[in-house]
């Protein structure tokens, strides 16, 4: 048997003293006394009678300890040419003082605070204080419009947003705070006010009475302490796509994610307290969340904070000079950001120019990494690379190579093999399990484990609906894979109408309902079509109202600027083709699958269900003119 083996194993045979072991590593105000509480499924909860503190547990209890002096975050901005260095023990008194300025306008436990800010050291700040005093935070990514903005403002209610003046992508500055007040005169639900931190590339006319500047809110005030929370109390709320344009608020709880990501850090990224950690990715994400900001804080790593991209800034050797620079030995990003650096500097002269002697390990996830891309990653760097697999949902990996553990034999395509935690099952429609190597829905089976989401933010019965209704008694992921003989899972494709654009998850459904809303749109369809550097992208196919005869070019213009403004930039929507009518089933049903493949060139059937097969011409030819379909 080999080691992993083993380890799943002693989860299988008792999770709960499986978890209950990997709590011991957590500081607790009140121990638990049990893991799980299964009383009332399908909701389960994990450590609730612990008392706990995340932001103790990811700051001061390192301060403690002794690993005051450590740097706790590296900022390395190459779009401001900043670099700054924030030790554990400065970290706290940022965190306390920020934690104090809230609590002393009102801000308690199980409020909702907002944070719309990009990739800067205070945006750690401002999601840690939220956790020092039991506040739930709810990260906005900058890439999304006011509009998306206000959806979570109306679901999340938050008392208080705290924001930054303006983001900077290669090239522009993103001014926020246009964003933040259109954001908030759309929405129903108005915050007390705001805290407004001011970045010098734009900073904010702030309005009287309701934003108060950064420093100036913690003024006087007294520091705050860490308060005790319970450990199914929420930490934070991350919205993230699902089939309609109503985001999906996943909620996660204090004290399972602490002893889940903590786990992780040893057993699947092999790393040691004091080693340098670097997720380049975005805090909008959540893989920021959990592996820019709690996962290397709670094991006392040094994590990186990066304001820049893979490429441009200024250029494709920036991820190496970064390792080189501060000493990482573990990135984890996304594949499309090697595919941009690969299509830059494929014969990895950038590469060469580094010293990358403490570079152990690559992770990457968030999309499907395709074998070309690992096998180029291999080869350059000279280290493992290793595909996981996670959701927004989960909040960690539920397939990995668990490095820590021993590392497994590389299947490319695959992300490896379930986790502990995780009883990982390919179901048929009728949810019975499918052969090895045989295509299924990817189901696991309930509970879920620890930090996982107990529910949606107020929407109980949509939780049930969306992910426990297809499969009694299992987890519907969304995914659809294969698993086979050794256990080696793939994923191959989304079941529903998500799509992953740069690593971003994004709705169609939330695109055809922007696209819907247009005044000359009679009916239209968001197909992801398969792209080189992106994985994915958006093409849009709109009806006209009949009788309109304005000038096509003008209203697809007019559709790509209403995603803009009214998703964001991050939706990538940039084409749009107008036809006369849309491939449908006899019952209505748009054939998106179908539009999928012509647009891949891949080889279809047309359904027998079809209503009228020559519709599929129009496609191919609205996909032409969009340079897309050769079959
Ligand atoms: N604030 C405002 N706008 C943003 C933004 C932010 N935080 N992030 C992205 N955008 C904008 C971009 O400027 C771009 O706008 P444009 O249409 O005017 O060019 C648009 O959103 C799309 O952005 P992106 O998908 O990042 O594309 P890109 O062409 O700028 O860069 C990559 C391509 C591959 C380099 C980039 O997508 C990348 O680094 N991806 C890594 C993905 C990642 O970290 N994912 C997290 C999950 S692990
Ligand atoms: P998100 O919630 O944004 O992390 O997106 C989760 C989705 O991204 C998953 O449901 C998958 O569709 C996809 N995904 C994440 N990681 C991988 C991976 N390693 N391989 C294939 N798809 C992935």
């Amino acid at each position: 048997m080999t080691r992993y083996a083993e380890v799943y194993k002693s989860w299988q045979d008792d999770p709960e003293s499986f978890w209950m072991k990997q709590a011991e590593a957590i500081d607790w105000i009140k121990p638990p006394s049990k893991a799980l509480d299964d009383s009332n499924p399908p909701f389960y909860r994990w450590f609730p009678d612990a008392e706990c503190n995340t932001c103790w547990n990811a700051v001061d209890r390192h301060v403690e300890g002794g690993r005051g002096d450590q740097t706790a975050i590296i900022y390395d901005s190459p779009v401001t040419n900043t670099k700054r260095s924030i030790s554990y023990r400065e970290l706290k008194e940022l965190t306390a003082k920020l934690a104090g300025a809230l609590k002393a306008r009102g801000i308690n436990k199980g409020d909702r605070v907002i944070i719309y800010m990009p990739m800067i050291p205070e945006t750690v700040v401002a999601m840690l204080a939220c956790a020092r005093i039991g506040a739930i935070h709810s990260v906005v990514f900058g890439g999304f419009a006011a509009n998306e903005l206000a959806v979570r403002i109306d679901d999340a209610k938050p008392k208080t947003l705290i924001a930054a003046s303006c983001g900077i992508e290669p090239g522009r500055v993103v001014a926020y705070k246009p964003m933040l007040d259109g954001a908030i005169d759309l929405a129903e639900h108005k915050p007390d006010f705001t805290i407004m931190f001011q970045r010098d590339q734009a900073p904010a006319d702030l309005v009287e009475g309701r934003d108060i500047e950064w420093h100036e809110a913690q003024h006087d005030v007294q520091p705050a302490d860490c308060v005790a929370v319970g450990g199914a109390d929420p930490l934070y709320i991350l919205y993230t796509s699902g089939t309609t344009g109503q985001p999906k608020g996943v909620v996660r709880p204090n004290a399972g994610h602490m002893v889940a990501l903590h786990w992780t850090m040893e057993n699947i990224y092999d790393v040691e307290p004091g080693d340098v950690y670097w997720a380049a990715s975005d805090v909008g994400w959540v893989v920021g969340h959990s592996y820019i900001v709690y996962a290397p804080l709670l094991y006392g790593c040094t994590t990186v904070v990066f304001e820049g991209k893979p490429v441009g800034t200024p250029d494709a050797g920036t991820f190496w000079r970064v390792i080189s620079e501060h000493n990482v030995k573990v990135l984890f990003t996304a594949p499309t950001a090697f595919r941009a650096i690969k299509r830059e500097d494929s014969s990895g002269e950038f590469v060469k120019k580094y010293d990358l002697r403490h570079f152990k390990t690559l992770f990457l996830a968030g999309e499907r990494a395709d074998p070309d891309t690992i096998e180029w990653a291999q080869a350059q760097l000279g280290v493992p690379v290793i595909d996981h697999w996670w959701q927004t949902e989960t909040g960690y990996s539920i397939a990995a190579n668990p490095v820590g553990i021993e590392l497994l034999p590389v299947k490319l395509g695959s992300p490896t093999v379930a986790m502990p935690g995780y009883d990982v099952q390919i179901l048929d429609e009728s949810g019975h399990e499918v052969a090895a190597g045989e295509l299924g829905a990817i189901a696991i089976k309930l509970p879920l484990p620890p930090g996982t989401l107990p529910t949606l933010w107020g929407a109980d019965e949509r939780f049930v609906r969306s992910y426990l209704a297809t499969f009694p008694g299992y987890y519907e992921t969304g995914d659809a894979g294969i698993k086979d003989q050794d256990g080696y899972i793939s994923i191959m494709a989304r079941t529903d109408d998500v799509i992953n654009v740069a690593g971003h998850r994004l709705s169609t459904g939330g695109m055809e309902e922007v696209l819907a809303g247009h005044p000359d749109v009679a009916e239209c369809a968001v197909i992801g079509v398969t792209d080189q550097l992106k994985g994915q992208l958006p093409v849009g196919f709109v009806c006209l109202n009949t009788g309109c005869d304005r000038d096509q070019g003008d209203i697809r213009s007019e559709l790509v600027q209403r995603v803009r403004d009214q998703i964001g930039p991050v939706a990538a929507f940039k084409q749009v083709a107008v036809v006369d009518r849309l491939p449908k089933t006899r019952s209505g049903k748009i054939l998106r699958g179908v539009m999928v493949k012509i647009a891949d060139g891949e080889a279809f059937k047309v359904p027998a269900t079809i209503d009228d097969p020559a519709i599929l011409d129009e496609i191919k030819d609205g996909l032409q003119s969009l340079g897309y379909a050769q079959n």
